[in-house]
């Protein structure tokens, strides 16, 4: 939801500076901007809407806007249409806003978050004489702090806590002040952000594979803390203006990791990383036949005395959350309740001793279930998070991590996080079977073995890909899929379905299979695509016979089972297999052919896989 870059130093800004938004137009693509400065001259502001090349052609790849110090953003709109005048950067002064040039302004400024009490804001700055031009919050954050640097006349760092103590929301905001050249300033609450330094430049960025490149000492700055960023070397203040000092962390991943790899796509690229991703994750906490979760301080004490679960999470990651439910009461007998993170956050569920809360997040950064996590910390619940970004203010704020290893992921479309999410949490609940007795030793040492076999059999389903990919050019034009299942099968069929439609825009539903008869069958007619998972033995039959009714009504059938099952061909169009496993841990092999449906759907119409329109790879808006 918005990227932000900054870089001081040496070298030409404006290619640094549109290299580091291209790693983070996942973030937002709707519009980007730059401002840069040449020595003590003013800032030059160079705007486009549109991706993020649009900007590139219109600065020559940055090589027509000079200057060693600069600030760039990629836009997802929140406030203000995606329009030139609501573009970033953001300017203190009065002008058009609409387009390039040299900024008369003492304060000029990107921001990602949003900043909620802006209209009583900028009704304050309006009374003082500031005249606005875009409909955007973050103009009403460059002005407030032009009026505190203005009123006060002591410094940048004062200027812009004060106008952190005045604002509600989040932002991670870079500013560049006329009067102090060669610098730029940041701060942070909730939305994210870091700073590395080399020898003779320093890096700002909402995501490391953004400065990558050029460094791998990094710094995260911390909620409501100032940055003073200057060529090599970056200075930290808390809301007092007081001085603090931060640990340098050096970035250990392959920068390779972030980028195409000879892949045609980034969410091809990570379908593929799956097994890797899996093996990794499943490695980190299964050693020599146990689970080992001394990193991620679950002890058998805290496991023994759970009495109920709550699974809080977004998209994919919720998706995950309501297939860890059938596994842990399957096999540990604990309730677990599943929540979306928005809803969580406004209910008032009881939350009583013995309650564990489970955040499942990618990016660590969600609006929703960050909120959800600090509501689910003021109820006295113990906090556990599966996070995949390394730092992230989920991690740091829950009481317990539990990091994926699925490396950076930058398709919008989560493939190879979720594949991550789904074992870590498998393993959580087999440890916790464990611990509690119910299953037995035998048992416990199998399920090891299959969750190991797991990213085999993923890089066999992969090695079959083109039947997949066939079947999708048949299925092109279809214009509603219902993707149904029971039970675990029906957890698959909610990610199955939400693959499809975010990125081949296709309408798709899923849904409980047998619930369709209450309402929704009416809508199958001739034609009309269900697919049908069906891994859980015990559920076959009744999938099988709620496919048949959509069958009599017209329907044209997929299903996915587990290899063996043939009699399925007796009743479906087409048929996919995956190799037998657990019946727990199905939905690691069985939500890959989706996975693959979905995207060849996408290619077929030509769209754009990686940024699916009107989405961002990480909400940090509620
Ligand atoms: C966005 C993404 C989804 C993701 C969800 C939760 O909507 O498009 O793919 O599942 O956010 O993100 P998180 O980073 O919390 O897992």
């Amino acid at each position: 939801m918005c990227g932000i870059v900054g870089y001081t130093g040496n070298h030409q800004a404006a290619p640094i500076l549109l290299d580091g938004l291209a790693k983070l137009e996942y973030r937002g693509y709707d519009s980007a901007g730059l401002a840069v400065r040449d020595g003590s001259k003013l800032a030059e502001v160079v705007k486009a809407t549109g991706k993020l090349y649009r900007l590139a052609d219109k600065t020559d790849q940055g090589r027509s806007l000079p200057g060693t110090c600069g600030i760039g953003h990629t836009r997802w709109a929140t406030h203000g249409d995606p329009s030139m005048i609501n573009a970033h950067p953001h300017v203190s002064g009065n002008c058009s806003g609409s387009g390039s040039g040299a900024v008369e302004s003492d304060v000029v400024g990107v921001h990602n978050g949003i900043i909620e009490n802006f209209a009583e804001l900028k009704e304050k700055l309006l009374h003082h004489g500031y005249v606005f031009y875009s409909d955007t919050d973050t103009e009403v954050v460059v002005k407030l702090v032009d009026y505190y640097y203005k009123k006060y006349k002591i410094g940048p760092i004062d200027a812009i806590t004060r106008t952190m103590v005045r604002v509600r929301g989040s932002y991670a905001l870079a500013l560049m002040f006329r009067d102090y050249p060669g610098e730029v300033f940041a701060a942070r609450k909730d939305s994210p952000l870091i700073i590395g330094t080399a020898d003779d430049a320093s890096y700002l960025a909402s995501d490391v594979p953004a400065i990558l490149k050029y460094t791998r000492s990094v710094y995260y700055i911390d909620n409501l803390q100032v940055a003073r960023v200057a060529p090599g070397s970056v200075k930290f203040y808390d809301l007092n203006g007081d001085e603090v000092s931060l640990p340098l962390t050096e970035i250990t991943w392959d920068a390779a990791a972030a980028e195409k790899g000879g892949y045609e796509h980034f969410m091809l690229k990570e379908i593929h990383e799956q097994p890797t991703a899996v093996r990794d994750t499943v490695n980190s906490l299964v050693k020599e036949g146990r689970v080992d979760l001394s990193a991620v301080g679950l002890t058998e004490e805290i496991i023994r005395s759970l009495t109920q679960i709550d699974i809080v999470a977004c998209g994919s990651a919720w998706h995950v959350g309501m297939a860890a439910q059938y596994v842990i009461e399957d096999l540990v007998g604990i309730p677990v309740r599943v929540e979306l993170a928005s809803e969580f956050r406004y209910r008032s569920l009881p939350i009583g001793e013995g309650t564990l809360v489970i955040v499942i997040s990618q990016s660590g950064e969600t609006a929703d279930s960050l909120a959800a996590l600090r509501v689910a910390k003021e109820r006295g619940a113990l906090t556990l998070a599966i996070v995949n970004v390394i730092g992230s203010t989920i991690a740091r704020e829950a009481d317990h991590v539990l990091y994926t290893l699925a490396g950076p992921e930058i398709a919008v479309a989560t493939t190879k996080a979720y594949s991550a999410q789904l074992v870590a949490m498998d393993a959580l609940a087999v440890e916790m079977a464990r611990v509690r007795g119910t299953i037995t030793a035998d048992q416990f040492g199998r399920l090891l073995e299959e969750l190991s076999a797991i990213p085999d059999k993923i890089r066999r389903i992969l090695e079959d890909k083109e039947r997949i990919q066939w079947f999708s050019s048949k299925i092109a034009n279809a214009h509603d899929i219902f993707f149904i299942g029971r039970g675990l099968d029906y957890a698959i069929s909610l990610e199955g379905s939400l693959k499809m439609k975010e990125i081949s825009y296709i309408h798709s539903e899923a849904y409980a299979a047998g619930e369709l008869k209450h309402g929704t069958i009416s809508l199958i007619e001739n034609g009309t695509l269900v697919i049908g998972v069906l891994t859980q033995s015990r559920l076959f039959e009744k999938t099988i016979s709620n496919m048949a009714e959509c069958k009599s009504r017209g329907a044209y059938l997929m299903g996915i089972t587990t290899n063996g099952n043939f009699s399925v061909e007796d009743s479906v169009n087409f048929t996919v297999y995956i190799p037998k496993t657990d019946e727990h841990f199905v939905s690691s092999l069985a939500v890959v052919p989706l996975q693959l449906l979905g995207y060849y759907t996408s290619i077929n119409h030509g769209l754009d896989v990686d940024k699916p329109r009107n989405l961002a790879k990480s909400v940090t808006v509620e």
